[in-house]
């Protein structure tokens, strides 16, 4: 669709590659000319190691979701966080800097989100997981406006002016319970998974009193058309993109 938009002729398609067969995989896309390619879950470490070089964002996060052929090597990038901060900024109104935020889970997905921000100057970032350990790992590695929590002590951690989600839980349809003490109706309340795999936490969000609950459908077309630009040199409207996976993703939940 960005291709479209801006007139640049690309095929871009899904390539199924587990993780033995990853580098493999890539490796033949190389050879028949691919020039880039964006690596999703459970990959995005993995395609760190693979990298000739990569960006100062992507080492830091330990995560490559974006990669750039560089003669006959692979560079690589990491657009998620950024992209969640454009989605935040641009669709939510919402700027992090000076807020307060609690961040569930300490994966990948959450490890990319949480740098960027505290780069973006949240005054308080709380980040709470399944496995504590994880959590402390990666509140230390951010930073002193960051600490972890034991998920039993999330009730006594107050209100938040945003609560992200980024476990898996929603994917494997695991139920999960978050304290309502988490959210005031002012509070954005919002998961970096879409569609089906977003919709415990947004229900939940809203069952707590939240008034502002979303899915991550804009960070991916955010983190997305940042990779664009780092393939083509040019950066595509987002807008008619996320109204039309919107409105497919709306039609689909029809008709279930
Ligand atoms: P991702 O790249 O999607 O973040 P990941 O690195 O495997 O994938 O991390 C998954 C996250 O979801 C982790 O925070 C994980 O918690 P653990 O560190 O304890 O494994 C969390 N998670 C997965 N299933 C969960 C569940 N049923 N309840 C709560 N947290 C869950």
């Amino acid at each position: 669709m960005f291709g479209a938009e801006l007139g640049i002729a690309l095929d871009y398609r899904a390539i199924e590659a587990d993780r033995d067969r990853f580098a493999h995989a890539l490796d033949a896309f190389a050879r028949e000319g691919g020039r880039g390619a964006n690596v999703t879950l459970p990959l995005k470490q993995d395609a760190l190691a693979l990298c000739a070089e990569a960006s100062a964002r992507a080492q830091r996060c330990a995560s490559v979701n974006t990669l750039i052929r560089d003669g006959d090597t692979w560079r690589g990038d990491s657009t998620d966080g950024s992209g969640l901060l454009r989605d935040l900024r641009g669709r939510h109104e919402f700027d992090p800097h000076g807020r307060s935020v609690a961040l569930i889970g300490a994966g990948g997905a959450a490890r990319a989100v949480a740098f960027a921000l505290a780069d973006a100057g949240v005054a308080r970032l709380v980040i709470a997981n399944r496995t504590p350990e994880r959590a402390r790992e990666l509140a230390n590695a951010v930073g002193s406006t960051s600490i972890a929590t034991a998920w039993e002590d999330l009730s006594r951690a107050g209100a938040f002016d945003l609560v992200v989600h980024a476990t898996a839980a929603g994917h494997a349809s695991a139920s999960f319970e978050l304290p309502r003490s988490l959210v005031t109706p002012r509070t954005l309340c919002y998961d970096l998974s879409y569609g089906a795999a977003a919709n415990a936490f947004v229900q939940w969000s809203r069952s707590a009193g939240a008034t502002r609950a979303s899915d991550g459908l804009g960070m991916l077309v955010e983190q997305a058309a940042e990779s664009f630009a780092l393939w083509f040199g040019r950066t595509p409207d987002t807008a008619p993109v996320f109204a039309e996976l919107r409105r497919a993703q709306s039609a689909s939940m029809a008709d279930d």
